[in-house]
């Protein structure tokens, strides 16, 4: 059993309101919202009056995903929105110590996210500071990518290093999160499923986001 976050990028931001409505009623356990750059990544989303109008709507914890350069110049404003974790890509961050510091003096859980090749070794020395890892399934950017098959892998061994340290991070995986793959991510050990696409894009996305979560379930 693992908790959803569905990815408010696969939405249609025609409907916004709809969309969250959906969400706030749905068994979504978080909202996971996008933000790029341009820079980071080789596209553009949404930005702070978007997530401010989404904050005011929305009854689930908010899960945002910085796929942005200087993300710590950031963390006070994402902190006044009322988010609840704010992820980081560790390959932004120069100094991750002190922005990891930075986001839990604001008030904010910490999530530091790993793109497809960075390994989890990286971590070793914040990871009894974390509260999630997020391991990127797609090169971050866009949505609706196949899923890179190595993740299951990388779960595997990021589940090994959580429990040596004794941390309590938990894992994240986000990107070609679906039917397929969902199962298997489930049993190798993730504990939160972020999902765009097949949750958005399904006819019934209600029942998607209950389908995940229920997914591994006894
Ligand atoms: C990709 C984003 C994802 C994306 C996932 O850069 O971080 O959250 O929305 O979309 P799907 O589930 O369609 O792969
Ligand atoms: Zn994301």
């Amino acid at each position: 059993m693992a908790m959803v976050s569905p990815s408010l990028l696969a939405a249609d931001f025609l409907r916004l309101d709809s969309e969250i409505e959906m969400i706030n009623r749905s068994e979504a356990d978080w909202l996971h919202l996008d933000v790029m750059d341009g820079v980071f990544v080789p596209n553009i989303s949404f930005g702070f009056p978007v997530i401010e109008a989404v904050a005011r709507a929305c009854t689930k914890p908010l899960d945002v995903h910085f796929m942005i350069v200087h993300p710590e110049n950031y963390i006070r404003q994402t902190a006044r929105l009322g988010a609840m974790m704010m992820n980081v890509h560790y390959e932004a961050c120069t100094h991750l110590h002190r922005t990891v510091q930075e986001i839990h003096d604001a008030g904010m859980k910490a999530g530091v996210t790993l793109n497809p090749t960075t390994p989890v070794v990286m971590l070793e020395d914040i990871i009894g500071q974390l509260d999630m890892v997020l391991l990127m399934s797609v090169n971050p950017g866009f949505g609706g990518q196949d899923f890179i098959e190595n993740t299951i892998d990388k779960v595997g061994r990021l589940r090994r290093m959580i429990a040596e340290s004794g941390s309590h991070a938990l894992i994240e995986v986000d990107g070609g999160v679906q039917a397929e793959t969902a199962p298997r991510l489930v049993e190798a050990g993730v504990d939160v499923l972020v999902s765009g696409s097949y949750v958005f894009k399904s006819p019934h996305p209600e029942e998607a986001i209950r389908h995940l979560r229920n997914l591994g379930r006894t």
